[in-house]
């Protein structure tokens, strides 16, 4: 399956307000950050693309999903949602066996290399037999994102929130990222704001503006991207229960 194209056209805001931003086009290899304060309609938009909304959500948008001679959301878009829990009460392998099954995907390759991309983004690894129901926050989310990569494989993801839950959002996205897929990435995190070519802006439920980063904004990221790298190294010393010493201390880069 293949997607051409996704076209967003602009619906109202929450008061019924035309939207300032009247279409969005994306095609494959597009990145776009969606972003806003909370509450401002970003997981709104995500799921209006989830559903190809035709003027039948609240926010009235039409999303038109095409290519390959089809048109429709279903079986095209992979969503990591806000909220993540497993409604399935199976073990692990089992899950990635019967959802793998459903794709026509089988095989025990799938398994394996679903549960050890996952154990790449998460600390306490996740074991073939553990139960779905008993697996942490951030252990679900793991499993999910690598479930996306690898199972779905779907032409267009929508990531919502995907600095969730304390997993690697570094390692998830380039996980998530191979060639010509389209990912929409609602976030408050700077860095996956800055890893998109174009950003979506929300206020009051509607569209607002669309921004493109330039070259100055090319190197906010780069440089966001390396204190992130030393907030990551800090995190996993903390939590591993080593100790902070003055000569570690970085540097001002
Ligand atoms: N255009 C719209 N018209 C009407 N209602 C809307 C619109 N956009 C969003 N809403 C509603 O406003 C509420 C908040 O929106 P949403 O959950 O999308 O916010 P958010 O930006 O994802 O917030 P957070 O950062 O907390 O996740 C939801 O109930 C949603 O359905
Ligand atoms: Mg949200």
């Amino acid at each position: 399956v293949n997607v051409e194209r996704v076209e967003i056209r602009g619906g109202g805001d929450r008061f019924g307000r035309p939207e300032a931003v009247r279409e969005v086009i994306l095609t494959p290899g597009d990145t776009l950050a969606v972003v806003g304060p909370t509450g401002s309609g970003k997981s709104e938009l995500l799921s209006d693309i989830e559903q190809a909304a035709e003027g039948d959500t609240p926010s009235g948008r039409r999303v038109i999903v095409s290519g390959g001679g089809r048109r429709g959301a279903f079986g095209v878009v992979a969503t990591l949602s806000q909220r993540t829990n497993f409604l399935m009460d199976v073990d692990t392998a089992s899950f990635i066996d019967i959802h793998a099954a459903c794709l026509g995907k089988a095989g025990e390759g799938t398994r394996d290399a679903v549960i050890s991309l996952a154990n790449t983004l998460c600390g306490e690894p996740i074991r073939a037999g553990d139960s779905l129901q008993g697996l942490s926050g951030g252990q679900t989310r793991a499993l999910m994102i690598a479930d996306i990569a690898l199972v779905s494989d779907a032409p267009v993801i929508l990531l919502d929130e995907l600095e969730n839950a304390g997993i690697d959002k570094h390692k998830a996205l380039a996980a998530l990222s191979a060639n010509g897929k389209i990912i929409v990435t609602a976030t408050h995190d700077p860095v996956l704001v800055l890893m998109s070519r174009r950003r979506l802006v929300m206020r009051s439920g509607g569209m607002s503006g669309l921004n493109e980063i330039d070259a100055a904004e090319s190197l906010w990221r780069d440089r966001l991207r390396d204190f992130d790298t030393i907030f990551q190294d800090v995190r996993d010393a903390l939590r591993d229960g080593r100790r902070l010493t003055a000569e570690t201390l970085p540097c001002p880069i």
